[in-house]
């Protein structure tokens, strides 16, 4: 699209890896670095939009032009993101959000016991935050969309997670071994829910980020946020 086609748009964006609090110095994490999100943020303001994002225990830094909005937990996200999403033409939710969180969370440093086996953790499940996004449209016409990593089947494993969730597009990606995380580069297809099949050949993560927003303007309506 022309250098300027997300003028005039608010765009968020989420990216990193939630945290899931044990007690307040341990938490259950996963390996997303947030490269994706950062590139989806900085390819997003590179063409004009108003961007927000939301931001997972990243060490990356902000990017110039983009308001960050640094969060821990599955929950902050969420709050985080509807709060952005309410104005927002589009969403693209590239954090790997932790599907379960502890059960308990410890005011207190969690303590080993003398001669006593450890407690079997207990977790709940995290709200599904693109899932419900996509039933919920915050603003009329917004464009909702996803990542998934998937290991295998990939594609059929895709489709039924688009179906599942109810966005619009789903980047999905294969992963396993040294692939994807902490990357510079990355491989993907982009599922539409109208059908479409876009794949993006191995390259750097800003080329599959300017590939999404192709996708995402050509589904936008005329006009952009007041
Ligand atoms: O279900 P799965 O975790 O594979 O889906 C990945 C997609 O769903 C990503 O876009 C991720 O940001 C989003 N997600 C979410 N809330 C969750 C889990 C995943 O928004 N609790």
């Amino acid at each position: 699209g022309a250098a300027t086609d997300l003028a005039g748009r608010h765009v968020v964006v989420s990216a990193g890896g939630t945290r899931e609090p044990l007690d307040p110095v341990r938490f259950l994490g996963n390996r997303s670095s947030g490269k994706q999100g950062y590139a989806l943020a900085r390819t997003a303001a590179a063409r004009g939009a108003r961007v927000t994002l939301v931001a997972a225990n990243s060490a990356l830094p902000d990017p110039a032009g983009v308001d960050v909005v640094r969060v821990g937990s599955a929950v902050e996200l969420r709050e985080a993101v509807l709060r952005a999403a309410a104005d927002a033409d589009a969403v693209v939710m590239a954090a790997a959000v932790a599907d379960f969180r502890p059960a308990v969370y410890a005011t207190g440093k969690i303590k080993k016991k003398d001669g006593q086996e450890p407690e079997p953790l207990a977790l709940v499940r995290n709200p599904d935050i693109l899932a419900e996004l996509s039933a919920a449209r915050l603003r009329a016409g917004q464009v909702v969309a996803g990542f998934a990593a998937e290991t295998d089947d990939v594609l059929a494993h895709g489709r039924a997670k688009l179906a599942a969730k109810g966005c619009d597009l789903l980047v999905v990606n294969e992963v396993g071994e040294s692939k994807t995380f902490g990357a510079e580069e990355n491989e993907a297809v982009v599922l539409g829910a109208d059908g479409t099949e876009t794949p993006v050949p191995y390259g750097p993560k800003e080329a599959l980020a300017d590939t999404v927003w192709d996708l995402i303007a050509a589904r936008l309506p005329a006009g952009g946020s007041p």
